[in-house]
């Protein structure tokens, strides 16, 4: 939830996970433009990166040729960059009632820094915490393929793989398990989507589950009022 019960924040907050490859970028894009087109004011950004320094980030973490990068720097990195991202950006809009839509989050580094790096899963997720004074998704849309679609979807295109898209099949097979086993324990946090359907029935399932989203959160935030003469 963007915040405690008691006080939520106006707008919605839906973040995309999924390894490499697996469409995340295409759905949040077209997820964004559905939710403009019904009027909606949204926010599209992405993760590492969304802020100036985290645009600077991002470069450090994923481009090769800054020598030795361990893991806690990675990690560390990775919430930095999230740190920005929610103080300049993401919560501010969340104020304004605006809808946030972000490619990668939390659940990220909880996967590839805790569970592919071997940081261990608790200990990446208390650092996030603390990064963002606990700010967490409304909605979190799990993308998923297996990391030989992955790869290869990757490869098709022209851009050459980061550092962490390059690491070995195995490295991304226990980024896909992790994935699933996050989100397969708060089935209420996270949509589950099989990445190679095809996009517009991704679409179409995302943007139901997002205007779901959407009049429950109306309904905390602007509640019916008592009807006439029920006391409470
Ligand atoms: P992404 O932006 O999805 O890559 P691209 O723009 O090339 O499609 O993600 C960049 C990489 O960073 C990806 O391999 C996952 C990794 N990553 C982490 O390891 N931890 C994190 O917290 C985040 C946000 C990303």
């Amino acid at each position: 939830m963007t915040s405690s019960p008691e006080t939520p924040l106006p707008g919605l907050f839906v973040a995309f996970e999924g390894g490499d490859g697996a469409g995340k970028s295409t759905q949040a894009r077209l997820l964004a433009d559905a939710l403009r087109n019904a009027g909606h004011e949204v926010v599209l950004t992405r993760e590492p990166g969304g802020t100036a320094i985290g645009e600077k980030l991002r470069a450090l973490v994923l481009e090769h040729g800054h020598g030795e990068v361990d893991a806690r720097t990675e990690a560390l990195i990775f919430a930095a960059s999230r740190a920005a991202h929610v103080e300049q950006s993401i919560r501010p809009a969340l104020e304004r009632g605006s809808l946030v839509i972000t490619d990668r989050y939390i659940g990220s580094s909880i996967v590839y820094q805790g569970v592919g790096r071997g940081l261990g899963a608790d200990a990446v997720r208390d650092l996030n915490v603390w990064a963002t004074d606990g700010l967490w998704p409304d909605l979190t849309v799990l993308l998923d393929v297996d990391e030989a679609e992955g790869r290869a979807r990757r490869t098709a295109g022209e851009a050459a793989e980061d550092r962490l898209e390059s690491e070995p099949d195995e490295f991304h097979r226990d980024v896909r398990a992790a994935f699933r086993r996050l989100a397969e324990a708060r089935p209420d946090a996270y949509l589950i989507l099989d990445g190679r359907q095809e996009p517009g029935a991704l679409a179409a399932a995302i943007l139901a589950a997002v205007t779901r989203a959407l009049e429950a959160r109306s309904a905390v935030v602007h509640p019916a009022p008592h009807p006439a003469g029920v006391r409470k």
